[in-house]
């Protein structure tokens, strides 16, 4: 009798033995099957990935995701001006991408500062049409262009894309292992100067499509209006929203009228947007018409500070 008990623990015990070994050959290659779809970074279904991670847009991945490549969008003009200087060296010096795409309607850019950067090993220069319709409408200028065409190049090649007017702070690293990171103050529409994403992010292809419904002469309707009316807003898991620190609500005081130490501006941005084309309007007090490497020298706003960190 007791010697039959003992063969019955032995069998049980047996049993889970053999239990665990199964699973761990049904399961185990599946499990490392998924560890290897998410290593490759480059085809991630996000929809898919959103259901096992709820909270993707708040924690990110536990590893980069985007390739760390800077794009910046230049039509009409191939003259690199001092703005433009300034944001590039911005990048190079805070944030040191492993490349900077400046997708342009030229061959090659042109221009004293140029010269300053040509000799630089991660800048490319790539001959990109400036797109002149989106889904069969004419699009209206040259403003409406640059909209689309950064969301194609995010499509293509995923990265951090930046207006030819911004400032980078600090390095935007940590934002590379989020499916698509974005400016959107509170009470505002989403901005459009400083855009993070994976090239496969689902609030991309959302963008992308709701051109469809083009309006050509509001300025910043399908830029910013409806993408954040009639997706983010309903969507908000599908982004992660930086409400201050890129930078991109109005800070022409900030910059132009008020003199902020560094540990400011250093500690309360990743990006600045610095609204160049609007100064002149904005500020109309300020003595200095266009920037450049000698006036920015005495420049006493914050920006002249800003502007020398990279330059000199
Ligand atoms: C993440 O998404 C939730 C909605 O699911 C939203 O309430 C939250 O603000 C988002 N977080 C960030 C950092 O964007
Ligand atoms: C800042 O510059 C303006 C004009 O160049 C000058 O009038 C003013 O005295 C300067 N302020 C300081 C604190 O240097």
């Amino acid at each position: 009798m007791n010697h039959f008990k003992r063969n019955r623990k032995c069998f049980c015990l047996a049993f889970v033995v053999v239990v665990i070994i199964v699973f761990y050959l049904i399961y185990g290659p599946k499990l490392a099957r998924i560890d290897k779809l998410l290593l490759d970074t480059e085809n991630i279904d996000f929809a898919a990935l959103s259901l096992s991670k709820p909270n993707l847009n708040e924690t990110g991945l536990e590893f980069d995701i985007i390739p760390n490549i800077v794009h910046f969008i230049r039509f009409r003009n191939p003259y690199v001006d001092f703005v433009l200087l300034i944001a590039i060296k911005s990048v190079l010096i805070n944030h040191k991408p492993e490349k900077i795409y400046i997708h342009c309607d030229c061959v090659t850019l042109k221009g004293k500062y140029w010269e300053l950067l040509s000799s630089e090993s991660k800048i490319f220069v790539r001959k990109i049409e400036e797109p002149k319709y989106v889904f069969g409408h004419k699009l209206s200028s040259v403003y409406h262009a640059s909209d689309v065409a950064r969301i194609k190049v995010l499509m293509d090649f995923g990265g951090i894309f930046l207006d030819n007017d911004v400032f980078v702070v600090k390095s935007l690293k940590k934002f590379l292992k989020f499916e698509f990171s974005i400016g959107w103050p509170i009470n505002d529409y989403l901005g459009t100067q400083v855009l993070i994403a994976h090239k496969n992010a689902r609030f991309l292809k959302l963008w992308f499509q709701s051109y469809r419904d083009y309006r050509p002469f509001k300025w910043y309707y399908n830029a910013g209006e409806l993408p954040t009316e009639s997706i983010l807003t309903k969507r908000p898991d599908l982004v992660h929203r930086e409400m201050t620190e890129f930078g991109v609500h109005n800070l022409v005081e900030f910059l132009y009228k008020n003199n902020h130490p560094e540990e400011i501006w250093r500690s309360k941005f990743y990006t600045i947007h610095l609204l160049e084309r609007h100064r002149s309007y904005m500020v109309p007090e300020d003595s200095i018409g266009f920037f450049n490497e000698n006036n920015i020298k005495t420049y006493n706003k914050t920006f002249g500070a800003m502007a020398r960190s990279v330059l000199f």
